[in-house]
């Protein structure tokens, strides 16, 4: 039930976000210029999805060639609650979202209802980047040790400080924050005990987030939105399948739908780039007979090409909540955000608790990660559906899921290399039905063992002097499923009970169309990101990573697509030039 808390919040949202939004000038919501352009059915490029990878690749394109560009988007654009980085979630469940939802998930997710999880994803202009929460990383230079050459830590490494110098990144969390001082205190002590120097020590640090004065920067808002009037950007345009050519090994173009219902075809004279991201991507091509060719057949699709991999190799994190109570009342917690004091400091300065997204901070040991979020409490009926727990697991994870002023915080520890490997396959042909999702989350063994290792990271910080101090102690839930086992997150059984009953989708699928060196039987694009055996496309998303990234992949994925640009338009080297962004090109559509 929604009290009347959550509605004055609400309202409070909704006035400042209105101000905000004047604020930060967000001259963009009718692209004046693209609608007075007449339909073409011919362009030099289409992209497909503008999304985070989609909206710099369609940018840059228009700025670096003097061809035409046509970036195409299932949804609108969003609106200005997606500037306030905290109600993010409050888009979930619209039409700017997707809404899918996984397989009933075997090994994993018994506290939800029918076992799924429930999948986000961007569903209008900027993508996934405008409903995510916000936290930058490239991960570790690891990470990208197996992929294939030009794509290693020390390749991108130029485009991970192009981006840097691009999107404005802050800490979210001002840096007197009482909670953060204890969570890196907490840091330096358990890595002291541990007295390990080497790869295996332990890592923590403030987390760091793609925000502006308190608002979100997406590769939208940095790349796109700049250069609109250079390129026409079709939205609610669905595409539901690519045209190969007659022998099927060319793209010649989209079957596109508009919101009307009317279907069109339209033509690129280059390339296409499918930038839908790790769902929708191997999605459309299998709508189109690119795919395993017995899921194509089960659903009566003309097999055009077989390309076993596509949709498999399937990736995400899963994220085990800690509550942590506090004594001490240094959280976030509703009733703060609710002060008057708190929304004045958001409107006239872009500061204070409003402004941040509430991650504090991020510790990882080898491939066992924790993320601080902040907040003591929350509304119920909000959280419990945003991941579709049962209300019984809901109350039995959240001891202040009654309690707008309960001091406390959340861990989620996860395993951040996971080996657990699921797919996105189909329901039906039709390209209006969601496709189906199985991410197979802890199926691996290893990945269970992975994820207790990152439960115990959360633990030892908590046992360390500066938590103890402003009375940090670990909320152990009651879980009906987990009562034969000792109630004590250093019990394995009971730590693996808690896992499977409580962890809840990270929102970081990738690898479905992953890339590799042209003999890998397993890969679908190559090393240019063009898939493999059809002229004509490239596929620039989440899907092409060979592999997690340990962290978050955002901006990664915007480094990468940066680069499948420079591949596209046959520069050798990064320009280290600007990307001179030039307003002035209000021309005519080139097309
Ligand atoms: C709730 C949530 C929280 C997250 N938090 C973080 C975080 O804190 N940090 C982080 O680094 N990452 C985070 N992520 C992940 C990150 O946002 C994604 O990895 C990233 O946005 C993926 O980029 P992409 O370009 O591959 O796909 P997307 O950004 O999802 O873009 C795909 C675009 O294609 C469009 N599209 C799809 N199909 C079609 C079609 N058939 N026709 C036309 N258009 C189509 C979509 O509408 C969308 O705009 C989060 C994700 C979610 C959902
Ligand atoms: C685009 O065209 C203009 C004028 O014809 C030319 O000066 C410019 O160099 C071209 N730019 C590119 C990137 O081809
Ligand atoms: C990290 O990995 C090293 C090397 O495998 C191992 O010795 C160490 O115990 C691991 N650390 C933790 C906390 O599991
Ligand atoms: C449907 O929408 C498209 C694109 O906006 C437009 O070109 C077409 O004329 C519309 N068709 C009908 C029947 O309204
Ligand atoms: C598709 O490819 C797979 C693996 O290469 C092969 O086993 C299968 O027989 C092929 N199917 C068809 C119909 O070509
Ligand atoms: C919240 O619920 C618990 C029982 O689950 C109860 O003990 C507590 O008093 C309630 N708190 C409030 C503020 O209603």
């Amino acid at each position: 039930m929604w009290s009347h808390k959550v509605f004055f919040f609400s309202f409070l949202i909704l006035v400042l976000g209105c101000l905000l939004y004047q604020y930060n000038d967000f001259e963009l919501w009718t692209n004046e210029d693209s609608e007075t352009c007449p339909e073409t059915q011919h362009y030099d490029y289409i992209v497909v999805g503008a999304g985070s990878a989609g909206c710099i690749v369609a940018s840059r394109l228009s700025q670096e060639t003097n061809l035409t560009v046509l970036l195409i988007e299932a949804g609108e654009e969003f609106n200005w609650l997606s500037s306030v980085p905290l109600a993010a979630p409050l888009m979930q469940g619209t039409k700017l979202d997707w809404s899918y939802s996984t397989e009933s998930q075997k090994f994993s997710s018994w506290g939800l209802k029918d076992n799924k999880q429930i999948w986000p994803r961007g569903k209008g202009v900027g993508g996934s980047g405008m409903l995510n929460y916000l936290v930058h990383s490239f991960g570790r230079p690891n990470d990208y040790a197996n992929w294939p050459t030009g794509w290693n830590h020390k390749d991108l490494s130029p485009y991970f400080r192009r981006f840097e110098s691009k999107i404005s990144l802050s800490e979210g969390i001002p840096s007197e924050d009482e909670l953060a001082k204890v969570f890196l205190a907490a840091g330096d002590e358990v890595s002291r005990n541990s007295g390990r120097a080497d790869e295996s020590r332990h890592h923590f640090r403030r987390a760091s987030s793609t925000l502006l004065k308190g608002a979100r920067r997406s590769s939208y808002h940095t790349y796109l939105r700049p250069v609109l009037s250079s390129l026409r950007l079709l939205t609610n345009t669905l595409v539901t399948q690519l045209i190969l050519r007659e022998d099927g090994n060319a793209v010649e173009g989209v079957a596109v739908r508009f919101e009307n219902g009317t279907v069109a075809r339209i033509e690129a004279r280059k390339e296409i780039i499918l930038c839908a991201g790790a769902v929708n991507t191997p999605h459309i091509l299998m709508l189109s007979g690119i795919g395993p060719a017995e899921e194509l057949e089960e659903h009566h699709i003309v097999l055009r090409k077989n390309i076993t991999a596509v949709g498999k190799n399937l990736f995400d994190h899963l994220n085990v909540p800690i509550y942590v109570n506090l004594e001490k009342p240094v959280s976030l917690t509703l009733r703060k955000m609710q002060s008057v004091v708190q929304v004045l400091k958001y409107i006239v300065f872009g500061t204070g608790v409003l402004a941040s997204n509430a991650i504090i901070g991020v510790g990882r040991v080898n491939d066992s990660g924790i993320l601080l979020f902040g907040m003591g409490s929350a509304d119920e009926k909000m959280l419990k559906d945003l991941a579709n727990f049962q209300t019984k697991t809901f109350r039995a994870l959240f001891p202040s899921y009654n309690n707008t002023g309960h001091e406390g915080f959340i861990y989620l520890a996860s395993c951040l290399k996971t080996k657990s490997r699921g797919f996105v396959g189909l329901h039906s042909d039709d390209p209006l039905d969601a496709p189906k999702i199985d991410p197979a989350y802890l199926q691996d063994p290893d990945d269970v063992a992975c994820t207790r290792t990152a439960i115990d990271l959360a633990l030892d910080t908590l046992e360390s002097s500066s938590f103890r101090k402003i009375g940090a102690s670990v909320h152990l839930p009651d879980l009906e499923q987990c009562r034969h086992a000792m109630k004590s997150y250093r019990d394995p059984e009971y730590a693996k009970c808690v896992m499977k009953v409580g962890g809840i989708a990270g929102h970081h699928p990738g690898g479905t169309c992953r890339m590799g060196i042209s003999d890998d039987e397993n890969a679908v694009v190559d090393e240019h990101l063009r898939l493999k055996g059809v002229e004509g496309l490239r596929i620039v998303d989440a899907s092409v990573l060979p592999s997690q990234i340990s962290g978050m992949p955002n901006s990664v994925i915007v480094a990468m697509a940066d680069r499948a640009v420079d591949l596209l338009l046959g520069y050798d080297s990064i320009k280290q030039s600007d990307l001179s962004v030039n307003e002035e090109i209000s021309d005519e559509c080139k097309n």
